[in-house]
């Protein structure tokens, strides 16, 4: 069920304001009239120039603690662009930073994909897990990537008391708005099958998930609601209801 923030200006973090994914966030955060604080990599701070004056920037890697320990301060909830980048921990020390110095009882929101899997229960495509290997061993010995280490960091997020959500996103694409993506637990549910949202839909989710506490410890396998596989879901259900 969606909450209202009780706040007169709920205050939220983005931690790694200056992607693609985050500045649709910071968007959606705006629009809601939140108060909005981001982080971002120093190189990266002129990306948010659309938004000057609107939010405070603190600059600096997103696994640098002190400056998560800033940005975080009096935040209700925080927004995390879990990057696997480089082979230094960089996503597990971002989650890490997170759980260490939000405040008691934020809402904390991280992004990643399908292949993160919280209980081992998600069945894959050969196609996803071929992509997954490959891309993975070719990220790992160019020091590109580290697939792993978004895994840890996951592991990190599940094992936490904390009021998290882990999102995982589907296969993402450019275009306007088709509303808020529908979700499983399930990897593998049909539901699932077209495994294509809009980028800036899976930054609605994860700006909605912060005042929904439906969503508090659960990590929503999200798909688009216009996708073929959502209204083939939405007209059966619609016809067992019936
Ligand atoms: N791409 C997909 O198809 C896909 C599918 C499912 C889930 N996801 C998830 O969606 C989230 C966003 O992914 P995205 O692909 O859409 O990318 P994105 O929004 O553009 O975000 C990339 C982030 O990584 C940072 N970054 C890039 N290169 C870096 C480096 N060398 N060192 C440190 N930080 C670096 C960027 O910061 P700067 O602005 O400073 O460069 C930005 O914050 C991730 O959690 C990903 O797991 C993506």
């Amino acid at each position: 069920m969606a909450n209202t923030p009780k706040y007169s200006q709920f205050k939220v973090c983005i931690v790694g304001a200056s992607g693609k994914l985050g500045r649709y966030m910071v968007q959606h955060a705006l629009d809601r009239g939140y108060q909005v604080v981001g982080v971002c990599r120093e190189q990266s701070v002129g990306k948010l120039d659309a938004f000057k004056g609107r939010i405070t920037i603190f600059p600096g890697r997103t696994d640098n603690r002190d400056v998560i320990r800033q940005a975080v301060a009096g935040c209700d909830a925080v927004l995390t662009v879990l990057a696997p980048w480089g082979v230094n921990n960089y996503a597990s020390g971002t989650a890490q930073a997170v759980l260490d110095f939000a405040e008691p009882g934020a809402r904390l929101v991280f992004s990643c994909g399908w292949h993160i899997t919280r209980d081992g229960k998600d069945v894959y495509t050969w196609k996803l897990r071929a992509f997954e290997l490959v891309f993975g061993f070719l990220a790992r010995i160019t020091r590109f990537a580290d697939l792993n280490d978004q895994v840890e960091a996951c592991r990190r997020i599940f094992a936490s008391n904390t009021r998290w959500t882990v999102v995982r996103g589907s296969d993402l694409e450019e275009g306007p708005s088709e509303g808020l993506p529908v979700w499983s637990r399930r990897v593998g549910d049909p539901i699932l099958a077209s495994n294509m949202t809009r980028r800036i839909d899976f930054a609605l989710f994860m700006v909605a998930a912060a005042t929904d506490d439906s969503l508090v410890q659960e990590a929503p396998a999200i798909v688009s609601g216009q996708s073929a596989s959502a209204l083939a879901h939405a007209s059966s259900s619609g016809k067992q209801a019936a």
